[in-house]
């Protein structure tokens, strides 16, 4: 297993939004770049999508742009994007010497990257172990940059950013895998069900990609949230059985154990950073935020600690309102699933008490992608 070089010096600040306090993939790729046009000065743009085979979404992920990033949040069905698709499945590298010159007739991420002045472009897929993982991107003002000199020349640094990029993505699958083995072994099975985490993971990307832009975040960012999100409760491994899986209501102690479920669930996070030496990996903190204050309320009164305010990441903020709708709308063996227009009628009730007004609105006018998550992953035959 692979641990990203350099991931135990690099210093995580303890406060600050995650794109001040990020020394992860977007800062390198930002070094890689300087260091690339030192040799290729056309180079303007290196852009990486990643891409998630479940869902066949090709997501932004990270970019260094001399002008502004025209893919900011952007995910895209990699099947509705043809010549991609076939770089996908054939591993070629393709160039296109003049992105403006049927621009009428391209597509529109060819019309997009011409509308930002990028008149060239070379893209390279990314593979893992024979899987596709998404695409690197290169950009230039010229026409005509990439000549196969030049991508020739260019093929060692290609290399080094797709790695660093796989790299990454496998710091972040082995804490996935760590945590899904652990709780494996110690739980057959709760109502967390395997679909219950799926759905509220996509309700916190639907938010979390609609939030980015007014709250200075990052794709990065976006993708790791969603990574995450799944493991909001790991603490429950150490909550027994009799109190877990009780069908009545919970007494006063039975209720203090069940919420040690936040503060068992941080121990757990900071043991696997220590063991796994990823401490200091940014992407880290956002794991930590999402088990730390899943449970926290904008008004102080939520728990471990009645945080309250902006002391409540956005993280927590983000998946408290995706893991409490998708309880919400679920049935669950005491109580029968509520329709969404209930759901988002208690989240509206609750905005600005419970829950994070700007989450809450987005969730009440996203009806549509909700149906589309809630078709996608359904109950029946799952966990
Ligand atoms: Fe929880
Ligand atoms: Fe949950």
């Amino acid at each position: 297993m692979s641990i990203p070089a350099g991931t135990a010096e690099r210093v995580v600040p303890t406060t600050g939004g995650f794109r001040s306090a990020h020394q992860g993939l977007a800062e390198r790729l930002a070094c890689m770049h300087d260091e690339l046009r030192r040799e290729f000065p056309g180079v303007h743009r290196v852009s990486v999508a990643i891409y998630d085979q479940r869902t066949d979404l090709l997501k932004s992920f990270v970019d260094s742009s001399e002008s502004s990033n025209p893919f900011e949040h952007t995910v895209a069905r990699l099947a509705d994007l043809k010549g991609l698709s076939q770089l996908a499945k054939t591993g070629a590298r393709a160039t296109i010497a003049d992105l403006s010159a049927h621009v009428s007739s391209s597509p529109a991420h060819v019309r997009r990257l011409v509308k930002a002045g990028y008149l060239s472009s070379f893209t390279m897929p990314m593979f893992h172990k024979g899987t596709f993982q998404g695409f690197l991107f290169f950009n230039s003002f010229e026409r005509g940059y990439f000549s196969a000199e030049v991508v020739q020349r260019m093929k060692p640094h290609a290399e080094v950013i797709a790695l660093s990029t796989i790299m990454e993505l496998d710091g972040v699958r082995m804490i996935q895998a760590a945590v899904r083995t652990v709780r494996q072994i110690t739980r057959a099975r709760d109502e967390e069900t395997a679909a219950h985490l799926e759905r509220m993971a996509r309700y916190s990307r639907l938010i979390a990609l609609r939030l980015a832009p007014r709250r200075g975040m990052t794709d990065e960012w976006v993708e790791f949230l969603f990574q995450f999100a799944p493991l909001h409760d790991v603490g429950k491994i150490a909550v027994p059985d009799h109190i877990l899986f009780k069908p009545g209501r919970l007494t006063d102690e039975e209720f203090a154990v069940m919420r040690g479920h936040v503060g068992k669930g941080i121990e757990i996070v900071d043991t696997m950073a220590d063991t796994f030496r990823l401490g200091a990996a940014p992407y880290v903190r956002i794991l930590r935020n999402v088990v730390a204050h899943h449970h926290e309320s904008i008004d102080g009164n939520g728990y471990p600690h009645r945080l309250g305010g902006d002391a409540v990441s956005l993280e927590g903020r983000i998946t408290a309102v995706a893991d409490v709708f998708d309880a919400l709308t679920s049935a669950r063996p005491y109580k029968r699933a509520w329709s969404n227009a209930e759901a988002i009628a208690y989240l509206i009730e609750q905005s600005g008490h419970k829950f994070d007004p700007d989450a809450v609105e987005i969730l009440r006018v996203s009806e549509a992608a909700i149906a589309d998550i809630q078709r996608q992953f359904t109950d029946d035959g799952s966990d």
